[in-house]
């Protein structure tokens, strides 16, 4: 096998496509390159205060505890299905678990963290999320890895509120997975 005869070539070789990779390019541009294997998909993430979710360390400052917001410092835990529809009967195809800290004082932005376990046909793993949220704007988060089938994975998620009236808040989470090329090979 040719790979096998010169591995140092084949190592070359890839690092200069990753390198290529890590130059900033405009924000629309794509690389169509033969190895980029991406995946696109939406769930819905439903957090019920005090079942799923939970207040862990009362905040400090700022605004207090409404449908909306919680006040500066507030540590928030939670463990919340995602379903395939918004539909809370739906298929439960993953699980979001983590934490978020109230982060600005009007008490509407927050930095979260999550392990996103998913089971999807053909991708099984997790995604790990960390970025700020916003609780009535749509968020971007950075994907910072995964496991599984998810290994290496880059990327992002979009967290748009979808209904935040009553005990139950949902939030279409829109996925955006790039796998790099040395992922695929692996
Ligand atoms: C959740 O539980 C806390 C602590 O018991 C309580 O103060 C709060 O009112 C509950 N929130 C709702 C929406 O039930
Ligand atoms: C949600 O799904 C369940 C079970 O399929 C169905 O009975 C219910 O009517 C649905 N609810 C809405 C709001 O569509």
């Amino acid at each position: 096998m040719a790979y096998s005869v010169h591995p140092s070539i084949f190592l070359l070789l890839f690092l200069l496509h990753f390198g290529c990779q890590a130059t900033p390019s405009s924000p629309h541009h794509h690389h169509h390159h033969q190895e980029l294997k991406s995946l696109h998909f939406s769930l819905f993430q439903h957090e019920t205060i005090n079942k799923t979710g939970y207040i862990i360390v009362n905040g400090v400052a700022g605004e207090g505890v409404t449908q909306t917001t919680t006040p500066f410092g507030t540590i928030f835990a939670f463990q919340d299905p995602m379903t395939t529809t918004p539909n809370a009967s739906s298929r439960v195809a993953g699980i979001a678990e983590g934490a978020s800290i109230t982060s600005s004082l009007d008490g509407l932005r927050s930095i979260s963290m999550a392990k996103i376990t998913l089971n999807l046909k053909g991708y099984k793993g997790s995604i790990s999320v960390l970025g700020g949220t916003h609780n009535i704007k749509p968020s971007n988060h950075p994907v910072v890895g995964g496991t599984g089938d998810f290994m290496f994975i880059q990327g992002y998620v979009r967290s748009s509120p979808v209904n935040l009236e009553g005990i139950t808040v949902v939030y279409k989470i829109e996925f955006h997975l790039y796998w790099p090329p040395y992922a695929v090979h692996a």
